[in-house]
């Protein structure tokens, strides 16, 4: 739910800044930005912590293959360290070139700074998830945008506070390009957990592979697949275009509302 919050109060700010940016609208764009900036600050906090560390607590109590695997650790260790950066090398069960701050995923996990955690190679092969290079990625670069959430909100908000914002030009930029970020963040967390999730259906009960239907054929769900694929696409390409046009257009006028005011109720009616 925070991730739609943040989405949502990054989608105002970046309105916001760019009124201010083209100088349009200003008394909506600092009302915008302000409001924005508060509620993102709050909502990316609370991405962190506590529910980025609630979800990351549950997942090692329930899909610890997932764990290993977001977190690129292949060998099971003792004070396992937090990789920052690395490229996962599944043929060799190694993490390339690391950036490893020591013992903080064991921390972080289970409270302890020289608690267990396992690696991926603890697991048997049909019981890792498929795409592990996909899945650690897409879970760095969740948590990455995360980090840099708190960044520029944090350091908008202190601009703000010392009443600097609205003239800072380039931090209005910084917001205003910022806009998509949460929409990836989002769906990065979504290829997290369901990645992740793989190979199973039913976590450690029962395969992904003996979930399929067995009276439907792979024709008709590809034609369903396909079909709703095309209907998103559109509604997505509709939703963008008509975001735009009204962003551009901006807020109405007093006298516009006015004068459609009485349009609905003309005075003495
Ligand atoms: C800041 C650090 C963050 C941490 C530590 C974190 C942690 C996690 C973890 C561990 C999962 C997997 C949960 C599971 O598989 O059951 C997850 C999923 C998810 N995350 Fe993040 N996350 C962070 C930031 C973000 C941000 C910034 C967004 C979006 C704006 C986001 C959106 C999501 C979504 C949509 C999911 C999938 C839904 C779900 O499983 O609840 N996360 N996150």
């Amino acid at each position: 739910m925070s991730g739609a919050v943040l989405t949502g109060s990054f989608f105002m700010t970046g309105l916001g800044a760019y009124y201010l940016l083209a100088k349009n609208h200003l008394d909506y764009g600092r009302i915008f930005v302000t409001l924005g900036v508060i509620v993102g600050l709050i909502a990316s906090v609370i991405q962190l912590y506590p529910s980025g560390d609630l979800e990351g607590r549950q997942v090692a109590d329930y899909q610890p293959s997932k764990l290993a695997a977001m977190e690129g650790l292949f060998s099971t260790e003792q004070g396992a360290g937090i990789v920052i950066i690395g490229q996962p090398d599944t043929a060799n069960n190694r993490l390339d070139n690391p950036i490893i701050v020591p013992k903080v995923l064991s921390f972080l996990t289970y409270q302890h700074w020289n608690a267990k955690v396992k690696g991926i190679n603890a697991f048997p092969p049909d019981q890792r998830p498929d795409s592990i290079d996909l899945l650690y990625y897409s879970y760095h670069i969740m948590v990455g945008l995360g980090t840099f959430f708190i960044a520029i909100t944090g350091l908008a908000f202190l601009l703000l506070w010392r009443k600097l914002l609205f003239q800072t030009r380039w931090m209005l930029w910084v917001l205003m390009l910022a806009t998509p970020f949460p929409f990836i963040a989002n769906t990065a967390g979504w290829f997290t957990t369901e990645l992740g999730r793989q190979p199973w259906v039913v976590f450690g009960l029962m395969h992904t592979a003996q979930g399929s239907s067995t009276t439907l054929s792979s024709g008709n769900v590809l034609f369903t697949l396909i079909g709703f694929a095309g209907m998103y696409l559109l509604l997505g390409l509709l939703y963008v275009v008509l975001v735009v046009f009204e962003a551009l257009r901006g807020p109405k006028t007093e006298e516009e509302t006015t004068q459609e005011t009485e349009e609905i109720a003309p005075q003495g009616a």
